[in-house]
């Protein structure tokens, strides 16, 4: 199954996301983990993107469609992947059609993420992430079981995203409604999308998802 996981910044698309890995084969692409790890190694493209990235505007459509164009190619994904992310835009949507087409293949479905923007300013901003593994944690109900040590890889350098601070985080909410949100209908002409509720308990958003992947 080819799977577009789609929402605003926040709505858990990353959580549940990597819950799909564990329990299928297929791979989670995610585009902000892809740039955030070019940006790591200091590559062009890693510079060019965080300067985007920062302000909480989208990377250029060419930079992103470039990245997923070749990782689709690659043998994990030939029974199916998880896109987390990406597409973000109508053009992306578009390319990423033509792109599957090309290899006689096609998104199978969009599941959407439904929550209110002020849940979402209240999860983001008290993310914290992994710099090692990137695993998550929340200042509220999700820090790490011991103390400041990140509970899978054992790393201290548990961070707030750069672009997770008040004034960012409203950019990129608003950078969601004007350019992504028009993706539901992109993919309701497509007869893909299902949606499910997301401010619920991840193992709730998790049963709802399945019974997405099967209805
Ligand atoms: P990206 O990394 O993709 O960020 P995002 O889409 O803004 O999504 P997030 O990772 O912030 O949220 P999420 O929905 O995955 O939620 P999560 O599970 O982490 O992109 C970053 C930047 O890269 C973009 O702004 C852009 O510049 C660039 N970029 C990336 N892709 C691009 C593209 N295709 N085109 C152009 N530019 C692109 O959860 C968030 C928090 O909530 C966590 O703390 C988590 O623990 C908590 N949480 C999750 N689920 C629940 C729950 N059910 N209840 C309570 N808390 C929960």
């Amino acid at each position: 199954m080819i799977l577009v996981l789609l929402g605003p910044p926040g709505s858990g698309k990353g959580t549940q996301a990597k819950k799909l890995v564990t329990l299928k084969s297929w791979p989670q692409l995610s585009t902000g983990d892809m740039l955030r790890s070019a940006i790591k190694q200091g590559s062009k493209l890693g510079l060019e993107a965080k300067a985007y990235m920062d302000k909480g505007s989208l990377v250029p459509d060419a930079v992103v469609v470039g990245l997923i164009g070749e990782r689709i190619l690659l043998q994990d994904c030939k029974t199916g992947f998880i896109l987390d992310g990406f597409p973000r835009t109508i053009s992306q949507a578009e390319s990423l059609d033509q792109m599957l087409a090309s290899v006689h293949r096609k998104v199978d479905r969009a599941v959407l993420f439904r929550i209110e923007d002020s849940e979402l300013v209240r999860r983001l901003s008290g993310r914290r992430t992994c710099i090692k593994c990137g695993s998550m944690y929340h200042i509220e109900n999700a820090l790490p079981k011991s103390g400041g040590v990140c509970d899978q890889c054992g790393s201290k350098e548990i961070v707030q995203r750069d672009d997770d601070f008040p004034e960012i985080i409203e950019k990129r909410l608003m950078v969601y409604h004007q350019q992504t949100a028009p993706l539901v209908e992109f993919y309701k002409k497509q007869a893909k999308l299902r949606s499910v509720e997301a401010a619920r308990l991840p193992d709730q958003v998790a049963q709802a998802l399945h019974a997405c992947l099967i209805g």
